[in-house]
């Protein structure tokens, strides 16, 4: 629901359980009034309005009136040059070098639904009831340029989306510097910020920080969201925890250079920034023309992370995923990446698909090193079409082998990189990103094309569509293995996401049947943006169980299990030679969008017979763990354990998995897992053994046993013990 209080122009947005209210102040300039727990409308908040005694010492105020200083208000948009010295939410730069604006309040509109973005992935509405949208325009007079500050509430989520476009409607080339998604100010700074930080190999691990006097902040200068740090911010207050509380999640829809800023000033108020990084960013507005930046998916809940987590969830799954797969059961795969590398031919291949299918998987995904002439990482990308030495039935023969023998047949690109040593460099060694005359720098042995240019989006459309059309093609892995240097032009971080994302809309729309799992070395571009054309994403390279915990916690904190791919893998693992159970690596990939990556063909038959029945049970249980609402309940970052239960809508089941670490000696009264989003008055039944209601469940809990002291040589460690618990309505 949207009000607007016309009289004196203050506009008040609700969705499921938060107010959001802003109005228009006496300069003209739009003032932020609230952001918070929902509250009941008035025809008047002016006394939110709250102006500081302006103190002595060193302010700017305006020449007509000493008492208006912007450094003491919260803004809605907060500009630069006058007399506020925060980081401004954009910048936009005149022809005589002036980056000073006044943009003021025009008009509003408000409007049922939503509005798609121009080039640009978002959230979407089925049906215009479901949310309703206010756009408000600003003008600055002399720049001839307007503003349009969108927001978004959904009726029956805690879920408000923001973007602005900004459109110069005057003679001259502007230059925007800076143009952020969203500004939000908020009166106090009592705040922790958790970032999800880390590396290849270590995405998305959690941080935690109080909030400080100064500037905080997160970016990514990669050209690519990064495994560095994601695109996704939480506030939350100290004493908020998992299940109650205060907290606020902001989550970019974008996949390139972002930032998200947090400032606290010396009035101990808050502003966040968050958008398009403006560190190499510049942006040419030409007259007539309009720049339109991402969008941010904002949360607001006093119910606890776990609750601002589903929002997310629930969001992403339902209003961001598009396509065939949105709602469909996810199929398990193989990935003979890990088993082969480079080193395969289409016998063993068949042999290993072949024997996949014998055990239950449903897709047989190729990797790396099936085109040009790829026997290593250092040559071919660009080239692609089959190695017929490898493949002599071409990609075309080997996928109608696998589909007649009853898989679904998946392949692995990356389509927005070239090797020096190919065929289509020879053509055209101008299609790379890079400076002129000058070395360039290498990753894992590419480079990027310039998708900025037509041609080669063309190409790569072209080129896609050849292999998609000739072989029987339902899974594309789009791998991307290296991070942007040499930029040529300060837009072009931001003209190569808009090439990417307008590739991937043709591909993804022209190919609705293909399953679109997005990769970048890993979890190095898990995003919103991503998530709108791809509903998977390759979660991390890295598919060690016991760091896995870490990455899949993390992860989970902005997006669905469904989008997390899992995968188990062989020991000793590959990423950190650690020796694990089949058991924990099959318990941990169950809680994600479960696969394997390792030699089907050297399973002996005891193992072979509990593969078909892990497989067996992610089955039984996908639909519960793909679609199902996920709680946490112990957090790997903090203790020994991780502890997770994803429960359906119906609350009829329910599947909770408990994570040791490092056995405890003496564990006392440890033994138990409190469980979470279960019908209180409903009776369960705990893995066929015994029954209990859901209020026991979730207050007393699942109490098990462990031992205390090892007696036996033969005695089972507790080092990374896995306990699965399935919870079942009893009718
Ligand atoms: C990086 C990916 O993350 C891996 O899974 C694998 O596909 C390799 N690239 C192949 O080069």
């Amino acid at each position: 629901m949207i009000y607007v209080n016309e009289s004196n122009k203050e506009f008040h947005l609700e969705n499921k359980g938060a107010s959001y209210i802003l109005n228009v102040m006496k300069n003209g300039q739009l003032g932020h009034l609230y952001y918070g727990k929902k509250i009941k409308h008035r025809d008047s908040f002016s006394h939110f309005f709250y102006q500081p005694e302006v103190g002595v010492g060193i302010i700017a105020h305006h020449e007509d009136d000493p008492g208006f200083s912007l450094e003491y208000f919260k803004q809605e948009y907060p500009s630069y040059g006058t007399t506020d010295f925060r980081k401004p939410a954009f910048e936009i730069e005149d022809i005589d070098g002036s980056r000073v604006s006044d943009f003021k309040y025009k008009s509003h509109k408000v409007y049922k639904g939503k509005n798609k973005l121009s080039g640009l992935p978002s959230t979407y509405v089925n049906s215009e009831d479901e949310a309703e949208t206010l756009e408000i325009i600003l003008e600055d007079e002399i720049l001839e340029t307007r503003v349009y500050l969108s927001y978004t509430v959904y009726n029956n989520r805690d879920i408000m989306t923001r973007n602005t476009k900004f459109e110069n409607f005057g003679n001259k080339t502007l230059k925007l510097n800076r143009a952020m998604s969203l500004s939000l100010d908020l009166p106090d700074y009592n705040y922790e910020m958790i970032h999800l930080s880390g590396a290849w190999a270590r995405e998305r691990f959690v941080k935690n920080r109080k909030l400080e006097i100064g500037s905080q902040y997160i970016d990514s200068t990669r050209g690519a969201s990064s495994a560095h740090q994601n695109p996704f911010v939480i506030l939350k207050r100290p004493e908020t925890t998992e299940n109650m509380g205060e907290a606020m999640g902001f989550a970019l829809v974008y996949s390139g250079n972002f930032l998200a800023h947090i400032e606290v000033d010396h009035f101990d108020s808050t502003r966040v920034t968050m958008g398009i990084n403006p560190f190499d960013f510049s942006w040419n507005l030409k007259a007539g023309e309009e720049f339109q930046t991402p969008e941010v998916v904002m949360v607001y809940t006093d119910k606890g992370l776990n609750s601002m987590s589903q929002s997310f969830h629930n969001i992403f799954r339902e209003r961001l995923v598009r396509g065939e797969w949105q709602y469909k059961e996810r199929p398990i795969l193989v990935n003979n990446w890990e088993a082969t590398y480079f080193d395969f031919n289409e016998e063993k291949i068949l042999e290993m698909a072949s024997k996949a299918k014998d055990l239950g998987f449903e897709l047989f995904v190729l990797d790396d090193g099936w085109f040009g002439k790829r026997n290593d990482d250092k040559t071919s990308l660009g080239d692609w079409f089959p190695n017929l030495e490898k493949l002599p039935n071409g990609i075309k023969g080997l996928g109608e082998k696998i589909v007649e023998n009853g898989m679904k047949f998946g392949l692995w690109f990356e389509p927005e990189m070239i090797s020096k040593e190919s065929e289509i460099y020879t053509k055209h060694p101008e299609w790379l990103i890079g400076v002129k005359n000058r070395k360039l720098s290498l990753g894992r042995n590419q480079y990027i094309l310039d998708l900025s240019k037509k041609e080669v989006r063309n190409y790569i459309i072209d080129i896609l569509s050849e292999r998609f059309s000739e072989a029987p093609i339902s899974y594309v892995k789009w791998d991307m293995n290296r991070n942007m240097t040499e930029i040529t032009y300060r837009d072009l971080p931001h003209k190569y996401i808009l090439g990417l994302y307008e590739v991937l809309e043709t591909i993804t729309q022209k190919y609705p049947h293909i399953l679109f799992e997005s990769c970048a070395s890993g979890g190095g571009r898990f995003d919103a943006g991503m998530l709108h054309y791809m509903p998977q994403v390759w979660t991390s390279d890295n598919t060690d169980a016991v760091v896995r915990l870490s990455i899949q916690h993390g992860t989970s904190y902005a997006y669905p299990l469904i989008s997390m791919g899992a995968h188990v893998s062989d020991i000793p693992n590959h990423q950190t030679a650690r020796k694990t159970s089949l058991e924990l690596r099959n318990r941990v990939a169950y809680f994600g969008n479960f696969g394997y990556e390792l030699n089907v063909l050297e399973f002996d038959s005891e193992v072979e017979k509990q593969v078909v029945e892990y497989l067996k049970f992610y089955k039984e249980n996908r639909k519960l763990i793909q679609f199902g609402d996920f709680y946490r309940i112990d957090n790997p970052f903090y203790g020994n354990t991780a502890t997770w239960i994803v429960v359906n809508k119906e609350k009829t089941e329910a599947l909770v998995g408990h994570f040791q670490i490092l056995a405890q000696p003496n564990p006392g009264y440890n033994n138990k897992i409190i469980l979470k989003g279960l019908d209180p008055e409903k009776k369960y039944k705990v893995n066929e053994k015994y029954e209990a209601y859901g209020d026991e469940l979730m207050n007393m809990g699942i109490v098990f046993s462990q031992p205390d002291r090892y007696f036996s040589k033969n005695s089972e460690t507790q080092d990374f013990k896995s306990r699965l618990f399935k919870i079942t309505e009893v009718r």
